[in-house]
């Protein structure tokens, strides 16, 4: 009889040492009475560490007042789940989700029961999961904003231009305009930080060798984060090529070598790092910005990658940095991670999808012609009276012959033989400029078109752009570029 009951026993503890959960009671005053030992491996805690203390100390100090309810709750019946935060041996905090009930002795409950699992893997993932939504959303609203900023934007330079060009306009306004059109430059350059945060900006992929571009900009690293920074690289010896934006690859390191700087004002170590890291999608490049600096709490760090987010004082950040070093990261196929705490220095980590071409250089700059105008006869199609009128005045002083319309329907009352050039917007209510262009391309097949667009050609056209004399030109453009784009049509 008591072998038997010895085995059985024997046979129950090996199943509650080998099982993942922890299984554990307390006294009626919340001491442990009880913890199997798979508590080691869950929390780095010893089952003599535990037993005797009061659970108080090992449940996370935020969520303390919560626990002590709900364990009350627990003597009164309750019996859902309960979530909260245990802090490890060595000081991490620990998701967990227990299920406890109480133990009776007669009347009176003597204590609690119940089974604990480690749950950390799944919040982080449900933490990621929610933060890449958030940013999807204001991606969406930036781009958005960017796309009817960039239009107005488009309108501004055109006009700016005509002054220019007006002879009855004196040197002292010729100045003025040329205050203008800096702030346009301004302007153009925050609505390409926020298109490539969105992914509306237009890229140019090609091969790189990161440590190849990492070389190339080291010197003007160093000149930017100064002298009292130490600037180290470590740079694998041999890296598989990537398909990326070599510029916007370079402006993600700069934006990140900045912010390290900025959190290093008393002098500190900037490291960048890369190797091959291998993983179940093919081979990867990771690429890793150190520093030594202040670091960063929880609250900083879950708004890190939102646009405008900045924790410097007026006039110092505008907080785009990271959302457009997140945008290309996204852009290229790769992931951003960061690792930080304050005081510790702050760890940011690319990864990013290796290619299998060999490197190259990138091809010639097109020979940029001079805008030469001519007498055709030009038929505009833009919703938007403001980029319209632009593109009339841009035109119409190159000799051009205009009918403009507001949308697809007034242009299809043009008829398409009398026309030898149709510049269209793509996104337009009601009929598209790409489906315009094929209506009149059926009686005239010969058109060539101009499409214009404040949207990346890629995402308009996922399939090219249609067949024929076409091109595509993105907004804001200058009139120069306008007029190049519309000559090389007719030539
Ligand atoms: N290496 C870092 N160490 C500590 N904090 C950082 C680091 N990088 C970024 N941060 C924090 O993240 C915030 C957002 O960074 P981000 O680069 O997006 O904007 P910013 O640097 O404030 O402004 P901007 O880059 O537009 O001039 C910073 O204000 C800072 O609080
Ligand atoms: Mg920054």
């Amino acid at each position: 009889m008591e072998q038997t009951l010895r085995a059985s026993e024997e046979k129950y503890r090996r199943l509650v040492d080998n099982i993942d959960q922890v299984i554990f009671s307390l006294d009626r005053e919340g001491r442990f009475t009880y913890v199997s030992p798979a508590v080691e491996r869950m929390s780095g805690w010893r089952v003599s560490d535990i037993v005797g203390h009061p659970f108080d100390e090992f449940v996370h100090p935020e969520d303390l007042a919560r626990v002590r309810l709900n364990i009350a709750g627990r003597y009164r019946g309750a019996r859902e789940p309960h979530e909260f935060r245990v802090v490890n041996s060595d000081g991490s905090p620990l998701h967990v989700r227990t299920y406890s009930y109480p133990l009776s002795e007669g009347d009176e409950p003597a204590g609690l029961s119940g089974i604990m699992t480690d749950i950390t893997g799944q919040k982080q993932l449900q933490e990621q999961l929610h933060q890449s939504r958030k940013l999807e959303a204001i991606g969406r609203l930036a781009g958005g904003i960017a796309h009817d900023f960039s239009n107005l934007l488009t309108a501004i330079t055109g006009f700016s231009e005509m002054l220019l060009l007006d002879g009855r306009v004196d040197a002292e306004s010729r100045g003025w305009v040329a205050e203008i059109r800096k702030s346009i430059d301004r302007g153009s350059s925050l609505v390409r930080q926020l298109l490539s945060f969105s992914r509306k900006q237009v890229v140019r992929p090609r091969t790189v060798d990161l440590n190849e571009l990492i070389r190339g900009i080291e010197r003007m690293l160093g000149r930017l984060v100064g002298e009292h920074l130490v600037l180290q690289t470590r740079l694998a010896e041999a890296l598989p090529p990537l398909q990326a934006d070599a510029g916007q690859l370079e402006l993600a390191i700069v934006n990140l070598a900045v912010n390290a700087r900025d959190a290093m004002p008393g002098g500190g170590t900037l490291t960048i790092e890369t190797s091959a890291a291998p993983s179940r999608d093919g081979p990867r490049i990771r690429l890793a910005i150190s520093d030594t600096g202040i670091g960063m709490d929880d609250r900083v760090r879950s708004h890190l990658f939102e646009p405008f987010f900045t924790t410097k004082e007026p006039g110092k950040g505008t907080g785009l940095g990271l959302s457009t070093v997140y945008g290309i990261v996204q852009q290229c196929g790769g992931t951003i991670a960061v690792e930080s705490a304050p005081g510790l220095g702050t760890r940011f980590v690319i990864d990013l999808p290796a290619s299998d071409a060999k490197s190259e250089r990138d091809g010639s700059a097109a020979a940029e012609a001079a805008a030469a105008g001519g007498t055709e006869r030009l038929l505009v199609v833009e919703d938007d009276p403001l980029v319209r009128l632009t593109i009339q005045a841009c035109l119409a002083p190159l000799g051009y012959r205009l009918t403009v319309a507001s949308d697809g329907a007034e242009a299809l009352r043009v008829d398409p033989a009398a026309i030898d050039l149709l510049v269209t917007d793509v996104v337009m209510p009601g009929l598209s400029g790409g489906s315009l262009a094929a209506r009149m391309r059926e009686a005239c097949p010969e058109l060539a078109v101009l499409f214009v667009s404040g949207y990346e050609a890629g995402l308009l056209f996922p399939d090219g752009i249609p067949d024929g004399r076409s091109a595509f030109l993105q907004k804001p453009f200058t009139t120069e570029a306008l007029a190049r784009a519309v000559r090389s049509l007719l030539d």
